[in-house]
């Protein structure tokens, strides 16, 4: 009797409770749908992805990845790695997306030019040292100060000559001496991050993001037939240098958008803001910069003219068997004078690639929301090589471009960006490059080198790397299964590969489906590679310790090697990883950086890839692809060495 009645309660209780899961956990889902559903609304398959989000797990990934190749996902992955690192920018110079972006309330922004808040749109560097540097442009003395070569405008949106040389253009205003220093004032979470050297000034892939931007906005201000629209309209025909127009026509197109504007990198990160005066932002600190030739107290340079009396050639330089005493002792006394001022103003340069330089790693002032990334990878063809393709291509239909600006709208409207609610793909990029950059290079150093290593030296070597590797993923027990045995808990490739990729983040929007997919695709095939050549020299290994029958085990070690340094060279190749490439030819003392050149005006030179044969420092022509590449080997310099380098210009 009595234990009936507590099998009963027993029994309420526990139906009590099953009820109540069922109960809550359908409030719970049928909660985050509905969020979701008000977030992506606009997406009607959007409320599945999120499904599909929770539902990836070691055992079921591989059925969610979205078809992606091989070379699109490196491309992705590659460019995502890269984003907001200045070397990286530099080394695959041509972006093909648009990163959404925030800059945080609070951070400081710099701006050196005329005196007041700008009214209109305006580039703000992220490191002062480049605003600084843009301000300061001392007139020259001395005997070289005739052939000064002008170097060009960092963020400046100016008109200016396309050739740079021979001295700054007639009339050119020289009044950027006011130093502005702005704060944000709110989060600026409707910004675009354009990657790649997308402040370059070229024609060849730099700038395509913009230029693509810019040519649909013509387009539909074009077929909106109001006075409005036609007011605005710009052919570019007015004389403004055309990242201007570009900036202009993006700023008035986002503007019902609430975009804030975009960010790009020359040397150091900037941000065209679209707009000062509506409380973005604020001014916090307002200096007027003093050349150094005035806190010196150095009277201006001698006018160097022929109607002054001094001899000069065709290109104006100096005539030196002409001068006359008194002549030679000015210009000596201007050299000197000279020599002390290159000592302060190659810092001012130099501090500015130190501050580009510090970025290498990244700039974490700014953060990206990958939810809703627009890309032109996989819309386009590509290629292999990431100096290779460009958004901008024969193949790349102006229907196409219209539907991603139609994208680009969709994603300012999904509200303000917040890169809270997004995985930081980045961040678990960088983990499987940091993992494995040294495998893959260690392995391939062994497989594919010239010393004289026994085969058994070779396998035994490039095991090492393997083994542990495939061990902590087998087991004991698993060695027996199939791979594609599914079992309660995972094991093997498939498990590593989800090991390095699972989101932590349920995936939200296609963007994450495709920047996902992309990375288990890189991964696959790291993965794989590490597996096969486990499998190609661990019976080189075992074949050596002489425990077997020989006639049992007939092996050819002399292919297995050479299969497997051919699967080593196939990975790197398709990686296109920078760190398995470029690297400094040394440590760098404290007074130099390890320089990774920049595209576009920069304190050593303004380097543009259209230039087909400049000898660019530490670039050279790429024959293949008909364009200036970075060298695989940076090298250190310092504030003497652009003296050196710039002297004579
Ligand atoms: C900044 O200072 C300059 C003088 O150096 C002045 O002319 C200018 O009006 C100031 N700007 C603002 C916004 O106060
Ligand atoms: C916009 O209109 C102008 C003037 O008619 C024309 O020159 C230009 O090609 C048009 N642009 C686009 C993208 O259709
Ligand atoms: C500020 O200006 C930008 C650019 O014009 C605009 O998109 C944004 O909505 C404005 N913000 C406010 C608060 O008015
Ligand atoms: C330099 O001298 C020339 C005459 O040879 C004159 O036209 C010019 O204005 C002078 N420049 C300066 C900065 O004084
Ligand atoms: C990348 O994606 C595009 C568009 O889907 C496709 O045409 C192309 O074949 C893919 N692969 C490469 C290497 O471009
Ligand atoms: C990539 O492009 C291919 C070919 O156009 C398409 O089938 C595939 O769905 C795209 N992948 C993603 C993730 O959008
Ligand atoms: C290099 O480029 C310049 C300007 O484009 C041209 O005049 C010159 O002939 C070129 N030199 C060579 C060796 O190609
Ligand atoms: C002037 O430039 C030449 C190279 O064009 C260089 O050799 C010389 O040292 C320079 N003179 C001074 C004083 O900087």
């Amino acid at each position: 009797m009595l234990s009936n009645k507590r099998t009963a309660l027993v029994v309420f209780i526990l139906t009590f409770i099953v009820v109540l899961t069922i109960i809550s956990s359908a409030y719970i889902s049928y909660n985050d749908v509905f969020v979701i559903g008000k977030l992506y609304g606009f997406r009607a398959h959007s409320d599945q992805n999120v499904i599909d989000g929770k539902r990836i797990r070691w055992d079921t990934y591989k059925e969610l990845v979205r078809p992606i190749d091989i070379v699109n996902s490196t491309t992705l992955f590659n460019s995502i790695y890269a984003a907001l690192k200045q070397a990286g920018s530099d080394i695959h110079p041509i972006g093909l997306s648009y990163f959404p972006a925030m800059i945080p309330k609070g951070t400081l922004m710099y701006h050196s030019g005329k005196a007041g808040i700008p009214e209109g749109l305006e580039w703000l560097a992220m490191d002062h040292e480049f605003s600084y540097n843009f301000a300061m442009h001392g007139q020259k003395y001395g005997r070289n100060a005739s052939n000064f070569r002008f170097h060009g405008l960092p963020g400046s949106g100016k008109k200016i000559p396309d050739g740079t040389a021979g001295g700054p253009p007639k009339g050119f205003s020289f009044d950027r001496s006011h130093f502005l220093t702005f704060r944000a004032t709110r989060d600026l979470n409707k910004l675009f991050y354009l990657d790649g050297a997308s402040a370059a000034k070229t024609e060849t892939g730099e700038m395509d993001t913009q230029k693509l931007l810019s040519d649909v906005i013509e387009y539909k201000m074009n077929n909106t037939n109001t006075d409005d629209a036609n007011n605005k309209v710009d052919n570019g025909a007015r004389n403004v240098m055309k990242e201007r127009l570009y900036a202009e026509r993006i700023c008035d197109w986002g503007k019902p958008f609430g975009l804030d504007g975009y960010v790009r990198v020359e040397l150091g990160f900037e941000v065209v803001l679209c707009d000062f005066l509506n409380g973005s932002t604020e001014l916090v600190s307002n200096v007027s910069l003093p050349a150094i030739s005035d806190i010196l107290g150095l009277p201006r340079p001698t006018n160097v003219t022929k109607e002054n009396g001094w001899p000069l050639n065709d290109d104006g330089k100096i005539i030196e068997d002409q001068l006359t005493n008194e002549q030679k002792e000015i210009m000596d006394q201007e050299d000197y004078w000279q020599s002390i001022l290159d000592e302060y103003t190659s810092m001012q340069g130099f501090e500015q690639i130190r501050a580009g330089n510090v970025h290498d790693s990244g700039d974490f002032r700014i953060k990206l929301d990958y939810r809703h990334l627009v890309t032109g990878v996989n819309r386009t063809i590509g290629d292999i090589n990431p100096n290779n393709r460009r958004l901008l291509n024969d193949k790349f239909t102006f229907e196409q471009q219209i539907q991603l600006v139609d994208d680009l709208e969709s994603s300012l409207q999904s509200g303000g960006f917040d890169p809270y609610k997004s995985n930081n793909w980045q961040k678990i990029i960088k983990e499987i490059v940091d993992k494995f950059s040294p495998m893959i290079k260690v392995m391939d150093n062994i497989l594919n080198s010239d010393d004289e290593l026994s085969l058994g030296q070779i396998a035994l070597k490039t095991t090492r790397y393997t083994i542990n590797f495939v061990n902590r993923f087998t087991g004991k027990e698993n060695t027996v299964k199939m791979d594609d045995e599914q079992g309660e808990f995972g094991f093997g490739r498939q498990f590593a590969v989800y090991q390095y990729t699972r989101p932590e983040i349920d995936l939200a929007t296609d963007s994450d489906f495709l920047i996902w997919s992309a990375i288990v695709n890189v991964v696959t095939e790291v993965v794989d590679t590490i597996y096969d050549i486990n499998d190609l020299l661990m019976p080189i290994v075992t074949y050596d310790l002489g425990l077997q029958d020989i006639s049992q085990t007939e092996i050819d070690a002399q292919e297995s090697a050479r299969r497997a340094s051919e699967r080593i060279a196939r990975l790197i190749s398709v990686l296109k990883w920078i760190t398995l490439d470029y690297k400094c030819d040394r440590k760098c003392e404290w007074d130099e950086v390890c320089y990774t050149p920049s595209w576009g005006p920069s304190p050593l030179s303004w380097v543009k890839p259209e230039d087909n044969n400049a000898t660019a420092f530490g670039m050279h022509f790429d024959d293949d692809i008909g364009r200036l590449v970075v060298n695989k080997e940076l090298q250190c310099i310092s504030a003497d060495f652009l003296i050196e380098y710039n002297r004579g210009f």
